[in-house]
């Protein structure tokens, strides 16, 4: 499989647009932009999110104990830009504030999730981050969707698209 083809084939699946945050035990803070989260497990509470090995935020995140995710919402572009951005100084915006766990956080962010580590497995040129859910916040904020390689919100179907799509699967498509 050409890694170009399944790219652009993954490009049309849609995701949310996170940014995962921690401390490292020096004090500093990091974070990343990350589409590749998702929940795992329900007992125990598990979600993982996947990090390139090759990432300057590797290190540090294979070896916290804590870690937050922040689910961005659909007025969050910039934020998602920049936690992607290499060689920047990523939290000198300032709209970081101590959240759960004491771990930086978006305070307008969709969604909080704050784990533990529970494991770190080795999938390829990416390493997958399992987090033990230990505390979440739910702001109710429409989230950011990454879809088709844009930043984009969801749309709720229609009854009429329904039907749309009904009629094109009757009619063998
Ligand atoms: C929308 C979006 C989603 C991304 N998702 C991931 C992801 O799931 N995992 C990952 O390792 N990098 C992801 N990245 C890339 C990272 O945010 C970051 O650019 C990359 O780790 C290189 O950063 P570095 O300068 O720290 O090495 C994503 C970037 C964008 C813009």
């Amino acid at each position: 499989m050409e890694p170009t083809i399944l790219t652009s084939t993954m490009a049309h699946v849609p995701g949310p647009v996170t940014v995962v945050t921690t401390v490292d035990a020096s004090g500093r803070r990091w974070g990343f932009t990350a589409s590749s989260f998702s929940s795992v497990s329900l007992e125990p509470p598990l979600v993982l999110v996947c990090l390139g090995r090759r990432a300057s935020t590797h290190t540090a995140f294979t070896g916290v104990r804590h870690f937050l995710v922040n689910v961005l919402a659909h007025g969050q572009v910039g934020v998602a830009r920049r936690f992607a951005t290499s060689g920047i100084d990523r939290f000198a915006a300032g709209d970081m504030e101590s959240c759960e766990l004491g771990l930086p956080g978006l305070p307008v962010a969709c969604v909080r999730v704050a784990c533990s580590t529970h494991s770190v497995v080795d999938a390829g040129d990416h390493s997958i981050l399992i987090g033990r859910v230990e505390e979440t916040h739910v702001s109710g904020r429409i989230p950011l969707v990454y879809y088709n390689r844009s930043f984009s919100r969801p749309v709720p179907a229609r009854a009429a698209d329904d039907q749309r799509l009904s009629a094109l699967h009757l009619a063998g498509w």
